[in-house]
């Protein structure tokens, strides 16, 4: 019983299968392979419209090479402060940037909005500031929370009137593209958002994750950044295939729709327990909660796997379900944090 990440997990067999058909023969070198061509053909499908895709083997990558293609030296990222971006990548965004600036805003439920992006934003041309060059959202968010597609569009409108890019960091956008029953279209450039880092890695995928591009004018030039961090792949056909089994027959979202089901359960069983007290909603395959201290001591010692959150002794936790997660660790995990387990 798990519940630490959706990246403790194993790869989906469709993945591995996949694979294991995809080493037979030889093919083209560093994504001049079929495979790759079809991913791009494929992706361009799934987002109603044509898209450049560029596979990388970590979210990070994706992350910061997408940003560094539409951010300056002396440009500014405006994003959330519990951001990934800003608390996990060790600072990648601003070492591929070349030096730009993160801006973390403080917001609820893990969610920017115009007005706090607007509250910081300086007017572009003076020297003395860095300048504003993009916003970086998360979706699903690190609180475990989905932005809606209007709230998207609001932060895409005042991008687009404030020449700013705007960025999605999708490292679980299966699950937000499930949470929300909306098309990926709708989630992303209909939006505005200009850069999508698609993940699949959480979902179900070894290690895959793929930066999509949907304004050519933002592509600047991503295929010299990406070869220059070491993510251009010389068998580019295993990075690639496994992005095109994750989206064969909606395997993504077959995925992720089990994660957010099994994220549901367990949230409902775990608040139901006396003192228990959600800290977000939970809208996607993540729970962050506040539990008595003797029940946390009981999932410990039952050896069950869960993150504290917060500040020490506050009694947060967060937990995640995945693809794989199975219903019956999640109603065990219930039964110990009740008491009633046998
Ligand atoms: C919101 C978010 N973005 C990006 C990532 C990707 O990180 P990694 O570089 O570990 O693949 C993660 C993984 O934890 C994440 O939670």
């Amino acid at each position: 019983m798990n519940f630490r990440s959706d990246n403790v997990t194993g790869a989906a067999p469709e993945i591995l299968a996949a694979l294991m058909a995809a080493n037979e023969g030889t093919a083209a070198s560093y994504g001049a392979d079929a495979i790759s061509t079809r991913l791009k053909q494929r992706f361009s499908e799934i987002f109603e419209r044509e898209v450049a895709v560029f596979p990388v083997a970590t979210g990070t990558a994706a992350n910061a090479l997408a940003i560094a293609a539409v951010t300056p030296p002396w440009g500014v990222v405006y994003c959330h402060g519990e951001s990934h971006i800003q608390v996990d990548e060790c600072g990648a965004p601003e070492f591929f940037t070349g030096g730009a600036k993160l801006m973390p805003l403080e917001c609820a439920d893990g969610k920017i909005t115009p007005a706090a992006v607007e509250a910081v934003l300086v007017e572009p041309g003076i020297v003395h500031s860095a300048q504003p060059a993009s916003i970086s959202i998360s979706q699903v968010t690190e609180a475990g929370t989905v932005y809606t597609p209007d709230e998207i569009a609001a932060l895409g409108a005042l991008a687009k009137r404030r020449g700013l890019a705007l960025h999605m960091d999708g490292a679980r956008f299966a699950n937000a593209v499930v949470a929300l029953n909306a098309s990926p279209a709708d989630l992303t450039w209909r939006a505005g958002v200009d850069l999508l880092s698609f993940g699949a890695t959480k979902n179900g995928a070894l290690a895959a994750e793929a930066i999509i591009v949907f304004d050519p004018a933002r592509l600047g030039d991503l295929a010299y950044r990406r070869k220059r961090a070491g993510h251009l792949f010389s068998k580019m056909r295993f990075l690639s295939v496994q992005l095109e089994a994750y989206l064969e027959g909606g395997l993504w979202l077959r995925n992720a729709r089990h994660a957010n089901r099994m994220a549901a359960r367990l949230a409902e069983g775990l608040a139901a327990t006396r003192g228990a007290k959600l800290l977000y909603p939970v809208q996607a395959n993540e729970i962050f909660i506040a539990l008595p201290e003797a029940v946390i001591a009981a999932l410990e010692a039952a050896g069950v796997g869960f993150y504290r959150w917060g500040a020490p002794g506050e009694g947060s936790l967060r937990l995640v379900t995945a693809f794989s997660t199975r219903a019956e660790d999640v109603d065990a995990t219930i039964a110990i944090a009740r008491g009633t387990a046998r």
